[in-house]
């Protein structure tokens, strides 16, 4: 838990979906706030904790079940104000004395329609028009409220929840039956934002009280300490290391492993800015001969993952090593890898893909850990970075995989491979900037096929490799679609690749949405 002094608002998460959305909502609003999984939350941790505001969320579970999910009974006790979203509705009327009833018929999933029943309530300000007296909402729900807690409403109703928002304004507790941090939840944020309103949120959650808040959390915990970062030229390990730079100076050595599977100029650009633009001490290991040398002959995805991941941790200890006294690591976790939710099945959800990380270095080498990070979400990240004056070019950059170009070459690495690959993505990076799209887009890259095809250019044949375009829309990585572009983009990119680049002969462009392909090729 952090020792934010800003006002704190709880969510008990019950293991939806869509948990994380409530805190973006929120953060929207410049209102602080966690979440934690239902079984954490103890009569101690509320004490603690001392919410201004709490809200349940939605769950996979039904309150009719034995042993289903509860929040404590001091949550009802605390006196402040309390919004119970779908299965967090239900809880809250099964605790203090109304029933559920299992849906027999009565399931609503997707979009539905509430119109109020008569008085007005002020968690739904901005809801309803004379013009309009109905609201789209999403639903997502089997079991239904079939009689309210003493002291509750209704306020609003659907054909399958008759009790879609009820409430007891006397003491704060609201409870609704659909989605309202969802995006088809159109006035959704309305609802939140009347919610922090009743709750007496300040709205002072911004970047720039955030940063001086954790320069001086930073220089608190580091004291007269050295710190080690590990920078991998991505937005966070930047972000991360100018912020602590800025807190601590030169008592921050950065490490930068280059492991040989950077794009074109990468490398280059990254020592640039850290050490000749920011002054940050940086160390630059150019190990791209053991990276590759232990990568040859390994085609298998998990094989290399795992090589890389292990190399990483070898090399960052060496270096680290040579930076006397370190006792801390610096890292750029952020707040979506901390969550600890509540899994659908109940159990660790399956492994896709094995993520690079530095895990299980601190302990290993005796390292405290530093991570000025931790609360904040991908583009909270992006504003701090902004606050800190990183040029917008630098924290607009798409993200990169710590493995890099090794998962973007199917099968055998080899050199020549990744050097025919740095070319095309080049190339179609600089097409995409030319044409304006870069920042529409959430991640684009292209991936060296480990098949070669036959084409004719000019008058003779040509055996060479095939390409894949990739660029994806998304939000946050979990989810994608492919980017639209048009058909003379698509050509003329490939046109383009193919005079240019050496060495490949044939570009496709890859439509796979993520469920059910990833991101990346590997
Ligand atoms: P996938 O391929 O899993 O990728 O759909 C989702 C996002 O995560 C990035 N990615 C990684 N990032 N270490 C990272 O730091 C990794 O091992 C890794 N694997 C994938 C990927 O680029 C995309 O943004």
């Amino acid at each position: 838990m952090t020792n934010t002094a800003h006002d704190r608002l709880l969510i008990i998460d019950f293991g939806s979906q869509v948990t994380q959305l409530i805190a973006r909502r929120l953060r929207e609003l410049n209102v602080y706030c966690e979440i934690h999984p239902f079984q954490a939350v103890t009569d101690a941790f509320l004490q603690d904790f001392r919410p201004r505001a709490v809200i349940l969320s939605g769950g996979p579970a039904s309150v009719l079940d034995d042993g289903s999910p509860r929040p404590p009974q001091a949550v009802f006790d605390l006196g402040v104000p309390v919004l119970g979203i779908c299965y967090g509705q239900q809880v809250m009327m099964q605790m203090l004395g109304g029933r559920v009833e299992r849906g027999d018929g009565t399931a609503e999933f997707g979009r539905a329609y509430i119109r109020p029943t008569g008085e007005a309530l002020e968690l739904l300000d901005g809801w309803f028009t004379a013009d309009d007296d109905r609201e789209q909402v999403w639903m997502s729900h089997g079991d239904h409220v079939a009689a309210l807690a003493p002291g509750f409403a209704a306020y609003a109703t659907s054909p399958g929840a008759p009790f879609a928002v009820a409430a007891d304004p006397s003491r704060r507790f609201y409870a609704v039956q659909f989605h309202p941090e969802v995006h088809h939840t159109p006035a959704g944020s309305k609802l939140y934002a009347n919610f922090v309103r009743i709750a007496g949120f300040k709205g002072d959650w911004t970047m720039a009280a955030y940063r001086d808040e954790a320069i001086a959390k930073i220089r608190a915990q580091i004291g007269d300490g050295r710190v080690i970062c590990g920078l991998s030229g991505g937005v966070d390990s930047s972000v991360a290391a100018v912020l602590i730079h800025e807190a601590i100076g030169d008592q921050l050595t950065c490490v930068f492993v280059d492991h040989g599977l950077l794009r074109q100029g990468e490398a280059d650009e990254v020592v640039s800015m850290f050490r000749d633009h920011y002054n940050i001490p940086l160390i630059h290991a150019d190990e791209s001969e053991l990276f590759l040398g232990e990568l040859e002959g390994v085609s298998d995805p998990e094989t290399k993952r795992k090589i890389i991941g292990r190399l990483f941790i070898d090399v960052f200890q060496k270096h680290a090593d040579a930076t006397e006294g370190a006792q801390f690591l610096a890292q750029g976790t952020l707040y979506p890898d901390v969550i600890e939710s509540v899994s659908f099945s109940g159990g660790p959800s399956v492994t896709i893909k094995s993520h690079h990380n530095v895990g299980g270095l601190p302990e290993k080498m005796g390292l405290k850990l530093v991570e000025p990070l931790r609360e904040l979400f991908k583009d909270e990240v992006r504003a701090l970075g902004r606050e800190l004056g990183l040029p917008d070019s630098f924290i607009g950059r798409h993200p990169f995989p710590g493995p890099g170009l090794a998962i973007r070459c199917p099968g055998e690495i080899t050199r020549e491979k990744l050097e025919i690959l740095r070319r095309a993505d080049a190339v179609f990076i600089d097409q995409i900037r030319k044409h304006g799209l870069y920042d529409e887009i959430w991640q684009a890259f292209v991936a060296i096929l480990p098949v070669r095809t036959v084409g004719v250019m000019g008058d003779g044949r040509t055996y060479d490799h095939a390409c894949a375009l990739r660029a994806v829309t998304s939000v946050d990585g979990m989810t994608a679609d492919y980017y639209p572009f048009t058909h003379e983009f698509l050509g003329e990119t490939a046109t383009r690749i193919i005079n240019e680049v050496k060495g490949i002969n044939r570009v496709t462009y890859d439509i796979t949405s993520k469920p059910p392909g990833t991101i990346e090729w590997e």
